[in-house]
Order: structure tokens, then C-alpha cells, then sequence
């Protein structure tokens, strides 16, 4: 089992400010930051991340919304990482996510959720491979 997963704080939770106690509540966890940083996605690069969507109803506007501002990605570190914090994030719906999980307290919408995870040992590797070069990471 891989111990990283990739993550990225979105347009919404950046802009509102919510970014530190975000990354606080992940360090909190029991993970380490193993790469951060701040990037403005164009349309085809958010494109091409969620091309697994590419065929759902809530597409496009996933991509307008995903280009809308700022995020933060970074790659995590934690033994059984990506389940574990698939668990610290929530239900991708904030109305059924857990109390005290991220998108619980910061999401307001099932689009403007406020968090990315990686769902697979496999997508965390693809994912933190596109988004980080190797002298990124340390
Ligand atoms: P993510 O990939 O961002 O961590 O989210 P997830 O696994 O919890 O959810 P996923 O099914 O992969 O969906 C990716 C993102 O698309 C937006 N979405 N909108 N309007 C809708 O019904 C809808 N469904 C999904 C969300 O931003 C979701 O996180
Ligand atoms: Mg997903």
C-alpha cells in the first residue's frame, strides 16, 4: 500500500480564506507535506484532471468552477493515506458529510466542496506525478 495522496484545496475555500485552518486541521491528522503550492488551473488542465467526469451532466461546470480562482494542491503523507483522508474530507455532498470533517465545516455545495482527494493508491500517484515534478518534492 502507497502511504501519499494528492489533494487540492478549491476555488471556494481558498477565497474564502478558509486555507490555514484547512492545512492546520490536515497536520492536525497525522499528515506531513510532502509538496505545496499555489496554482491557477486552466481549462485544460482541470479538464484533463477530472477527464474521468468528462461524460457526467456536472462537467463543464466543474471545470468553470475548478478555474474560477486559486487552489492549493499538495501532495500528504501518512500511512493509509488516501482512505484516511478521504475520511478527514467527508462525503463529496457537505449535507451528508460527518460533522467535524472538512467539508462539513467549510463546504457549501456538492459542486464548491471545498477539498480534493484522491480516491486510489493508483489516481494519488498519477495525480501528485501531474501536478509536481521531482525536485518539488522532498
Ligand atoms: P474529488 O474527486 O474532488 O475529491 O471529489 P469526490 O471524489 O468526492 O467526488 P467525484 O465523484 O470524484 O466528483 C468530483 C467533483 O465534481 C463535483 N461534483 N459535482 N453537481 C454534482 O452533482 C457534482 N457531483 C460532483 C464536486 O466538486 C466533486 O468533488
Ligand atoms: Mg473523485
Amino acid at each position: 500500500m502507497s502511504n501519499i495522496t494528492f489533494t487540492m484545496i478549491k476555488p471556494d475555500a481558498v477565497s474564502n480564506g478558509h486555507s490555514g485552518k484547512i492545512i492546520d486541521q490536515i497536520i492536525q491528522a497525522g499528515f506531513t507535506i510532502q509538496a505545496m503550492k499555489y496554482v491557477r488551473l486552466s481549462k485544460e488542465t482541470a479538464g484533463s484532471f477530472y477527464g474521468i467526469h468528462r461524460e457526467r451532466p456536472f462537467f463543464n461546470d466543474l471545470v468553470e468552477f475548478m478555474t474560477s480562482g486559486t487552489i492549493v494542491a499538495a501532495i500528504l503523507v501518512k500511512e493509509n493515506a488516501v482512505a484516511d483522508f478521504r475520511n478527514l474530507i467527508g462525503a463529496t455532498d457537505p449535507k451528508k458529510a460527518e460533522p467535524g470533517t472538512i467539508r462539513n465545516l467549510f463546504a457549501k455545495s456538492i459542486e464548491a466542496n471545498a477539498m480534493h482527494g484522491s480516491d486510489s493508491d493508483e489516481n494519488a500517484a498519477n495525480e501528485a506525478n501531474f501536478f509536481f515534478s521531482a525536485f518539488e518534492r522532498f
